[in-house]
């Protein structure tokens, strides 16, 4: 099959080759997906799980990335709840090989069955974006009904699902990012925008939940908005700004089947909407994760059109 290959981390995406490797046979519980489309992180050939398997042992050449939409092509010893040629999408492991290649093994309960309206490339643009939002507002952040969110990176990939997801559950959404964002943040639901660059972040006032994707000062400066009881949630790291009864959590995503059929579902209905940047076929992907430019929004690969 055809895989894109890193082998050296200093390298970045410009060590990146498109190369021939052997497609993955399924282990015990795993499903292998026929790959249509894959999604990319910029910050993934900086992660250590891309580059060591759980024993950090070095996994290299490995196969980045990690939001997957395909179709199921075999099944493991022991695996159900999926058949063969049924559509699906997904949460790849870190630590194994990943979705830019032909085909990838993965373990079921990484997988969702997905309906039949929504398309491979709105679909990989949402497992790792989606699921960060759900679990950080929902699961880590226990966000309720009329309470008020500062969604960090408001128009960012995981920030326009945090902005839209806190919207629909009846928060009060202040985003936040660039003073280029402010449109497509309150395009994707956000009721009030600051600029981080040229607004006072302090002018907020109190609010119950920041969703951080930025860190550092901006955090620390977040943090002494939060109202006694409320929570800062991080996914950029440990939480070093200084917090007085307000909950702290930096947090990983995990796939989770049922809160992936609850994204699917909510964008079959129209409730969320995607935020893609940019597509671009298998064989221009390289160059496309090398381009100069700032890739705004999900980036999709469309690994089998
Ligand atoms: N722990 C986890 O499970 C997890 C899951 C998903 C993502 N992440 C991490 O979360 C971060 C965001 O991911 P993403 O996919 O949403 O990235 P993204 O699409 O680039 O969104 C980030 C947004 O924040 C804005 N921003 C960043 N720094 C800013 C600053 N100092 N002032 C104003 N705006 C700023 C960016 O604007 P510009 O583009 O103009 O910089 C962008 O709009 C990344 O570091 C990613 O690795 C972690």
């Amino acid at each position: 099959m055809k895989a894109i290959v890193v082998t050296d981390e200093a390298a970045g995406t410009s060590g990146m080759t498109l190369a021939e490797r052997r497609a993955p046979e399924p282990a015990i519980n795993d499903v292998v997906v026929e790959v249509r489309a894959a999604g990319w992180v910029p910050t993934e050939l900086e992660w250590p799980s891309t580059w060591v398997d759980r024993a950090h042992r070095d996994r290299t050449p490995s196969i980045p990335g990690h939001d997957v939409a395909g179709v199921v092509t075999s099944l493991g010893y022991g695996t159900t709840g999926f058949s063969v040629g049924q559509r699906v999408f997904g949460l790849a492991d870190w630590h194994r090989d990943g979705t830019l290649a032909d085909y990838v093994a993965m373990e079921s309960r990484n997988l969702a069955p997905l309906p039949d309206d929504v398309d491979f490339t709105a679909a990989a643009s949402l497992p790792i974006s989606g699921l960060t939002a759900w679990q950080g507002l929902f699961v880590h952040g226990l966000l309720q009904p009329g309470q008020s969110v500062l969604a960090h990176g408001a128009a960012g990939a995981v920030g326009t699902m945090v902005t839209q997801l806190a919207a629909e559950s009846g928060a009060h959404v202040i985003g936040t990012g660039r003073a280029a964002d402010r449109e497509k943040a309150l395009d994707f639901g956000a009721h009030e925008f600051v600029d981080l660059d040229n607004d006072a972040l302090e002018d907020v006032g109190e609010v119950d939940l920041v969703f951080d994707v930025i860190g550092g000062d901006i955090q620390r400066r977040s943090a002494a908005l939060i109202t006694p009881g409320g929570a800062l949630v991080s996914v950029v790291g440990p939480v070093e700004a200084e917090l007085v009864d307000v909950r702290a959590v930096d947090f990983v995503v995990e796939a989770d089947r049922p809160q992936l059929m609850g994204i699917a579902e909510r964008v079959s209905d129209g409730r969320l909407r995607t935020n893609i940047g940019t597509t671009a076929s298998f064989e221009d992907a390289i160059a496309t994760f090398n381009s100069r430019e700032r890739l705004k929004g999900k980036t999709i690969i469309t690994v089998r059109p």
